[in-house]
Order: C-alpha cells, then sequence, then structure tokens
C-alpha cells in the first residue's frame, strides 16, 4: 500500500481497578477495535501493563487519524502520549485486525494484585522500543 502509516503512544490506564472491570473494558475495546479496524483496513496490536496502554496502529494516513482521534477522546484511558507517526514500508501487524499481546501480562497482575509486577513501563521507551517490542510479543503470542 502506498500511503500506509504507522503509529505508536501510551497512555495511562484509567479503568476502575479489579479484575472484572478491567476484563470488561478491555473485551469491550477489542470488541470495538476488531469491528471498526477490519471495516478501516487498520492493523495493530495493543498491550496492557504496569497501569498503562500501548499501541501500534498501521494503515492509511486518514484512517489512523481518524481513530486516533476516537482513541484520544476514550475516557478509559489518559495523558495520551503519541511516541511516532510516520510511514511505514510493510505492516507488522498484517494478520491482526487488533492483537492483544497484553494477556499473559495481565494474568500475572490478577493474581499478584500488583500493577508493578512485571516492571515494564512504556512512557520510559522509544517509538521504536515500544514498536519492537509489541512486534516480539506477538511473534511470541502467535507460537502460543
Ligand atoms: C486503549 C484503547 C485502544 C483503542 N483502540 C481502538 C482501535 O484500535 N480501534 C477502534 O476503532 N477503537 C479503539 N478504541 C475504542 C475507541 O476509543 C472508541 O470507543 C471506539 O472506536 C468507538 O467505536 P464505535 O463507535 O463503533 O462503538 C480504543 C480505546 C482504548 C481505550
Amino acid at each position: 500500500m502506498a500511503d500506509l502509516y504507522r503509529l505508536v503512544y501510551y497512555s495511562r490506564n484509567r479503568v476502575a481497578d479489579g479484575p472484572e472491570a478491567l476484563d470488561t473494558a478491555i473485551s469491550s475495546i477489542l470488541e470495538a477495535s476488531r469491528r471498526n479496524n477490519a471495516r478501516d483496513n487498520v492493523t495493530g496490536a495493543l498491550m496492557f501493563n504496569s497501569g498503562c496502554f500501548a499501541q501500534v496502529l498501521e494503515g492509511r494516513r486518514e484512517a489512523i487519524e481518524d481513530v486516533f482521534e476516537r482513541i484520544q477522546q476514550d475516557e478509559r484511558h489518559g495523558d495520551v502520549s503519541l511516541l511516532a507517526f510516520e510511514p511505514a514500508s510493510r505492516r507488522a501487524f498484517a494478520n491482526w485486525s487488533m492483537g492483544f499481546v497484553g494477556a499473559s501480562v495481565h494474568e500475572t497482575m490478577r493474581y499478584s494484585g500488583t500493577a508493578e509486577a512485571s516492571g515494564f513501563d512504556p512512557s520510559r521507551m522509544t517509538g521504536d522500543a515500544l514498536f519492537e517490542t509489541l512486534v516480539r510479543l506477538a511473534i511470541e503470542e502467535e507460537k502460543a
């Protein structure tokens, strides 16, 4: 695709504490994401960790701008920090309308009861490093 762009951001989770509230929020985010992104030819991956979301979105520039506009208005998170928005030569998540790569981390947190359990903090990462982390987690998840 000639006009392929990639966007990387992270944000602070604002969903009320508790595993049920989180499960419900993540299920509803993924349901809307998969429906809309399949329609708009957007692909990517979403990670939840240490009280943060991190997400990669790939697609036509206008499609990415539209979805990111909606995402920024969403009250389930805040302090949305854009790390990268640039042309890309190919899709890294071609088969994922929105892959969720934080499931294992999410499980660990549920049972340990601490957001710090994994020690991963996307706010300390560059866009490239965050992108590479999501690609690596997606590959691990595809193998599982
Ligand atoms: C962390 C996070 C990631 C999201 N990712 C997407 C996404 O990739 N695509 C999408 O359409 N909506 C995404 N959403 C949901 C949007 O904010 C919004 O609720 C949704 O697009 C509305 O869709 P609807 O009008 O079809 O219900 C995300 C929300 C959050 C909090």
